[in-house]
């Protein structure tokens, strides 16, 4: 909703996340920067935001009546809250880990519309996964209005809470695994003698490539592991060695520690 000032969303934290958002946002055409109003508290973040997106309006209070975004630390959710609910805020979404959406429902009035996203950095560079998941007062119409938010920096799905444990375990986490396998390609192909410059080089490109084979391909990713996988070749002697290590057990032990360790930030 926007209110009588033109303004049609606050985003509540100007961090790396919030203003991945908004510029996610302006760059796709979702908003003008002067129809956002940026509540940031730290006048360095507020000069860098106002740098980088010019045009904003960034204030260090929130404003009544605009569709809010919470990008805040989740320990700091409690904090912002009280304000929202004395100025009054139409729908909200929050991308705080582990911040159930009853606690946000509790410290708002009564019916409104809460809105709970599980982001990842990726979106920082266009990229991000994003699962939402739907408050009790909730609507199909606020559910899309947080996927456009969401989708201004790459793919949403909608889960139900109860899923967002999971969705934490895959793709919350999921980018530092792929940076820690990237670790390990790079110290590997050192070891194999060559430089760090080239295994480095090697690596974010094949990830890269890999990953855009992945998504624009269309193709299961078992076929397209099987396609560069000749019988007795040099592909299948190195997936021999996951086989035998109990890769597939590994991925889903870390996948399980995740999601489990998701569940106990966000209990009670
Ligand atoms: N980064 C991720 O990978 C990721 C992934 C999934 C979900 N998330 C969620 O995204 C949220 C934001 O994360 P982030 O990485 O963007 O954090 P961040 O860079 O620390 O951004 C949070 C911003 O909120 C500001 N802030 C602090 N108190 C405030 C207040 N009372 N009112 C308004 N703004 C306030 C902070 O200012 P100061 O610096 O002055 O404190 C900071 O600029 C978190 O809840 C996190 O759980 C992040």
């Amino acid at each position: 909703m926007t209110n009588e000032n033109g303004k049609t969303l606050q985003v509540i934290g100007g961090g790396k996340m919030g203003q991945a958002l908004i510029g996610g946002l302006v760059s796709s055409g979702w908003s003008a920067p002067l129809a956002i109003h940026v509540v940031e508290p730290s006048p360095e973040r507020r000069s860098q935001i106002g740098a980088d997106i010019p045009g904003l309006d960034i204030a260090e209070s929130p404003i009544a009546g605009v569709d809010t975004l919470i990008a805040v630390k989740p320990n700091i959710v409690p904090l912002v809250l009280p304000g929202l609910a004395e100025v009054g805020v139409p729908r909200v979404l929050s991308i705080a880990a582990g911040v159930k959406i009853s606690a946000i429902e509790a410290a708002l009035p009564a019916e409104t519309p809460v809105v709970r996203c599980m982001p990842n950095t990726p979106a920082l560079v266009g990229e991000g996964m994003a699962a939402v998941a739907a408050g009790t007062s909730a609507s199909a119409s606020d559910i899309e209005w947080a996927k456009s938010i969401l989708g201004s920096v790459g793919l949403v799905v909608e889960v139900d809470e109860t899923d967002i444990d999971a969705v934490t375990g895959v793709s919350g986490s999921g980018p530092a695994y792929v940076f820690h396998l990237a670790e390990a390609l790079i110290a590997a192909g050192i070891e194999q003698g060559l430089s760090a410059d080239v295994a480095d080089t090697l690596t974010r490109q094949t990830l890269l490539g890999a990953a855009k084979l992945l998504s624009e391909s269309g193709e299961d990713p078992a076929q397209l592991r099987i396609n560069v996988t000749s019988p007795g070749g040099t592909t299948a002697a190195g997936l021999a060695v996951f086989a035998s290590a109990g890769f597939e057990s590994i991925v889903s032990d870390v996948v399980r520690a995740a999601t489990e360790r998701s569940r106990e930030l966000g209990a009670g």
